[in-house]
């Protein structure tokens, strides 16, 4: 009896074991995340998507055809429209017709600013400027 006994709690401390696992999507909910908004701007508005997350010109979008003069944002030579804050702004908010590069006049002045430092800030030639 003592036996059937000690079996049956042994038998119900498996089943507590067994149930832990289903536990465990509530424990790996990753952690929170905190992406400066520059960053972020540049990432939820499709920009990396072409120019890359680190502006050196190539994101996931392949289909692009290489002859496209994609600018490198890492190296301030390879502007062609303008490589201070302003020219930028200027390029971000009316696009460079006839391009990829599309107007992005919707977004707000303070986005655009923030995408604008964002490039500034991925640049690895010439700092100070
Ligand atoms: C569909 C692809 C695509 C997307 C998306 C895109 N760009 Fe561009 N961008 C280009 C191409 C291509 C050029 C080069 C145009 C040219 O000079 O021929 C360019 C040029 C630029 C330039 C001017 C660089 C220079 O040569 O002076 C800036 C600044 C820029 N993009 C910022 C952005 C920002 C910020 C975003 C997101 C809000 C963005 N781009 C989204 C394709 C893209």
């Amino acid at each position: 009896m003592i036996v059937f006994c000690l079996s049956i709690v042994f038998f119900f401390n498996c089943m507590h074991t067994e149930e832990e696992p289903s536990q465990a999507p509530v424990e790996k909910i990753p952690p929170r995340v905190f992406v400066p908004f520059p960053q972020a701007m540049f990432a939820q508005n499709g920009c990396s998507s072409c120019h890359g997350d680190s502006g050196e010109g190539r994101g996931s979008q392949n289909g692009l055809p290489d002859s496209i003069l994609m600018p490198n944002f890492q190296d301030v030579r390879s502007f062609r429209h303008g490589s201070d804050k302003a020219s930028i702004i200027r390029s971000i908010q009316y696009g460079i017709p006839g391009t990829y590069m599309k107007s992005y006049s919707h977004l707000r002045r303070t986005e655009i600013e923030a995408l604008a430092e964002q490039i500034i800030r991925l640049r690895k030639t010439n700092p100070s400027f």
